[in-house]
């Protein structure tokens, strides 16, 4: 039976819960819960607001690529990958690398309930723009392995769901090496 993932990649669009997920299920699991936005912040010194106006997103992206494969050497570890990261076909490709990865897909009003417009998500917009982004990006996350529905859920539901996933994937071997 092969072993349980050695990294869980948590994708999906903004406020699906990926941070608040990714923190629990790497306790349930005992390991290290990994947020790719927060290395990305320590690693320039700056918030992702100020990264995105000073240097624009391109060199966001750059930072996401060179973090996510830093990230892909890792091992027992559940990262929370930030809403764009899975997008980014370089970016997809580190971040699947030897991970089970997973959507977790939410409704987009409860997204846009849950996403403050407040500027610290710079590509956070009115409902017209959060729904357009979300149906451009949508195929990239369905290049997840698995997906999970997060609106009806509790994080700890979520969690339960995922694990009950594992479970199941120990048992075939589905997950790319
Ligand atoms: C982004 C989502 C953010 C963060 C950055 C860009 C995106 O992460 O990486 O603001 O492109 O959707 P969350 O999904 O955690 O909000």
């Amino acid at each position: 039976m092969p072993e349980r993932p050695l990294r869980i990649v948590l994708v999906g669009f903004m406020g699906t819960g990926k941070s608040a997920v990714g923190r629990r299920l790497a306790r349930r699991l005992k390991y290290r819960f990994v947020d790719l936005d927060l290395r990305i912040e320590k690693r320039a010194g700056k918030t992702i607001a100020e990264l995105f106006r000073e240097q624009g997103e391109a060199a966001f992206r750059a930072l996401e690529r060179e973090e996510a494969s830093a990230v892909s050497e890792l091992e027992n570890v559940v990262v929370a990958a930030g809403g764009g990261a899975f997008v980014v076909p370089a970016t997809r490709e580190l971040l699947r690398k030897g991970a089970l990865t997973i959507w977790l897909q939410g409704d987009l009003e409860i997204t846009l309930r849950r996403v403050r417009t407040d500027g610290s998500r710079p590509l956070a917009g009115n409902r017209e723009i959060m729904r357009a982004l979300l149906a451009e990006r949508e195929p990239s996350y369905r290049q997840a392995d698995v997906t999970v529905d997060t609106s009806r859920r509790k994080p700890r539901e979520v969690v339960d769901r995922i694990v009950e996933l594992i479970e199941g994937q120990q048992e075939k071997p589905s997950v790319r090496p």
